[in-house]
């Protein structure tokens, strides 16, 4: 999605705003743009396609200045073009760069034409420049001019504004999209999120729905949604810097499948003790929230999602209560009919989501209490949510999704057992997920080491255009979720089935051509399992398999590698990492952008 980056410093300010879109980058994109306040007015530049194209044109004309906007855009209203690219200028008396989707941005548009505005673009952003414009022949001050204006934009944004008549300033608001403001000493930023800035600073202050603020060099004027003077927390990045770099590995996704065994860890540090679950790391008011709670809806999307299918088999199994399960994307939209005592619990790695935060403040009012398993602390899921718990996974710049879905369901396995308690999880049981959890790492890294065999056989899928994907029980959406990191990152159709419907239809795909990956740990379902692998090699298809016993054997067409030994409870966990390492490795051999793969975003902040 789109990328924010604004500075107002002492010292120019070029290198640092491209710099900061580079590090944004990871969000997706498709053209990219700055623009500076100059020695001759505001000047800007804009190209399509990566950040480097920028850099390129700047290289060779640089822009001196020391106040600044810049952006990447993802996009939704007009083509990638460079005339749709940010920042967009009203004449040019102003630049605006703008995150989110305006909604009534058409009706808005026919006005000011009506009014003699002219616009160079297809997108919603321009309207905001001509309106401020406009508002800058009644009000003086830039600030007032974008409070006022906010109030007629409907659906979201996250805005950085600079104005000629004033280089030392930059003006900033937000609603419903990501924003965040860089303290500096004796100068001071914004962005779309921490990362873009932690070569300037690492202390940052979140702005509420609604609010304005006018940055300069020295100081930071904050208004809120009333129009009152506001003060806002400024907060220390918690991460190390190092964490937003690739280091020895060659992508950020790589690193990140790697640092699974230590992040792990880190979200059950200080939430286990012995062999129990500390219950406080939900939060004070969790205890009396959990004691009235009859059943659980989760809503998440994408990887997300997938840790949320887990998760209903680990709270109906070991809870007993039940739970269901849903995209963010319908649910917001349709009736929904909620039970007493809902927990609503929503799953998001970057807490921005835009279907998960709509679906969230579309029933808040009307469940027991809200629960957020999230990764970004400070984002709008983690504040608009009566409970967080934090996944501790650190920053995840490639675009698929690994460390992230891990942490997610050992956080999904903490709150499974505090729920549990109330219910039918007992004491001995509770002790032996926790000492399943304890292994967890340990038992990640063992199929770490699996990595040189995958990467084998990895050039198996290089060369095919399908593949198919079977697992059952837990293990469904664990396959559904190696379907979905291949075909994001290697742009091969996957398809994934639970393996018991495989003769319901998608048996008549199978052939030579289509390669079919199983996931079968040693459990109850195994046999049920074999005897649907057997169906697939009876029609010709090549069989990979991930399998936890002897009990399957490789033949002719089929490969096995063997798993780790890992607790029932956590094979969810285990089994994803060989289909991670699978999807990067095919996505190697083919040559595709794996941090940033075509059409994809990282953070969905737009419908
Ligand atoms: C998966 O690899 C993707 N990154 C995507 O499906 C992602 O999980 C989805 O967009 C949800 O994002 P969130 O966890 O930040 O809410």
């Amino acid at each position: 999605m789109c990328g924010i980056v604004g500075a107002v410093a002492s010292r120019p300010v070029q290198e640092i705003l491209l710099e900061g879109l580079r590090r944004l980058e990871y969000r997706g994109y498709d053209s990219a743009g700055v623009a500076l306040q100059t020695e001759k007015g505001i000047q800007r530049c804009r190209r399509t396609g990566k950040v480097q194209a920028l850099a390129d044109a700047l290289h060779d004309q640089p822009l001196q200045g020391k106040t600044g906007i810049a952006h990447t855009r993802w996009a939704t209203h007009g083509v990638p073009n460079e005339a749709n690219a940010h920042p967009h200028m009203s004449a040019d008396q102003l630049a605006v760069v703008h995150n989110g989707i305006i909604e009534n941005f058409e009706e808005l548009k026919q006005e000011l034409q009506a009014q003699g505005y002219e616009f160079s673009s297809d997108t919603d952003t321009e309207v905001i420049a001509h309106l401020l414009a406009r508002e800058l022949n009644k009000v003086s001050s830039l600030h007032t001019a974008v409070a006022n204006i906010i109030g007629q934009l409907e659906g979201a944004y996250a805005l950085g504004v600079i104005e000629k008549s004033d280089p030392s300033q930059l003006v900033t608001a937000r609603k419903g999209s990501p924003l965040v403001i860089g303290v500096g000493m004796g100068e001071n930023f914004i962005a779309s999120d921490q990362l873009a800035l932690l070569q300037v600073t690492d202390r940052f202050m979140f702005l509420e729905d609604g609010d304005v603020a006018t940055l300069t060099a020295e100081q930071i004027i904050v208004t809120d949604i009333n129009g009152a003077k506001a003060e806002r927390k400024v907060s220390q990045f918690e991460h190390g810097v190092s964490a937003a770099d690739k280091g020895e590995y060659k992508h950020f996704m790589l690193k990140e499948i790697y640092e699974q065994p230590e992040v792990i860890s880190a979200c059950l540090e200080g939430r286990i003790s012995g062999d129990k679950l500390l219950e406080q790391c939900f939060g004070a008011r969790a205890a009396s929230i959990f004691d009235q709670v009859k059943q659980v809806q989760i809503i998440a999307c994408g990887t997300s999602f997938h840790a949320g299918l887990i998760a209903k088999y680990w709270i109906e199994e070991l809870v007993g209560i039940p739970c269901m399960v849903e995209v963010a994307s319908e649910y917001r939209y349709r009736t929904v009919v909620i039970p007493q005592g809902t927990l609503f619990l929503t799953i998001s790695q970057s807490g921005e989501t835009a279907d998960t935060l709509a679906a969230l403040r579309e029933v808040q009012s009307r469940v027991l209490a809200s629960l957020v398993i999230c990764n970004v602390p400070g984002s709008s899921l983690v504040r608009e949510s009566d409970l967080a718990l934090m996944t501790n996974a650190g920053p995840e710049i490639g675009v698929a999704s690994t460390k992230a879905f891990t942490t997610q369901l050992t956080a999904l396995m903490l709150t499974t057992i505090a729920l549990g308690r109330r219910h039918n999880l007992d004491a001995q049981t509770e002790a032996t997920i926790i000492s399943a959890l304890r292994k967890l790492p340990q038992q990640v890294e063992q199929a770490l080491a699996m990595d040189a065999d995958i990467e084998q056989m990895a050039g198996a899928f290089a060369e095919k255009h399908h593949t198919l994907f079977l697992g059952r029980g837990t293990l469904y959406p664990v396959a559904k979720e190696g379907a979905l990191k291949l075909k994001e990152i290697s742009y091969i159709h996957a398809e994934c089935y639970p393996a018991g419907e495989l003769k319901h239809g998608p048996l008549a795909l199978v052939d030579k051509d289509m390669p079919v990956v199983a996931v079968a740990p040693q459990n109850d379902m195994l046999d049920k399992l074999k005897a649907n692998l057997q169906e697939v090699r009876a029609r010709g298809g090549e069989l990979f398999v991930f399998a936890g016993s002897d009990r399957v054997q490789a033949e002719e067409g089929t490969y096995v590698l063997t798993m780790p030994e890992c607790e029932e409870i956590m094979q969810p966990v285990l089994y994803t990492i060989p289909l991670q390492l699978l999807s990067y490795h095919v996505a190697v051999l083919k040559g595709t952008d794996v941090d940033q793969p075509r059409n994809l975003a990282k953070s969905v902040t737009v419908e």
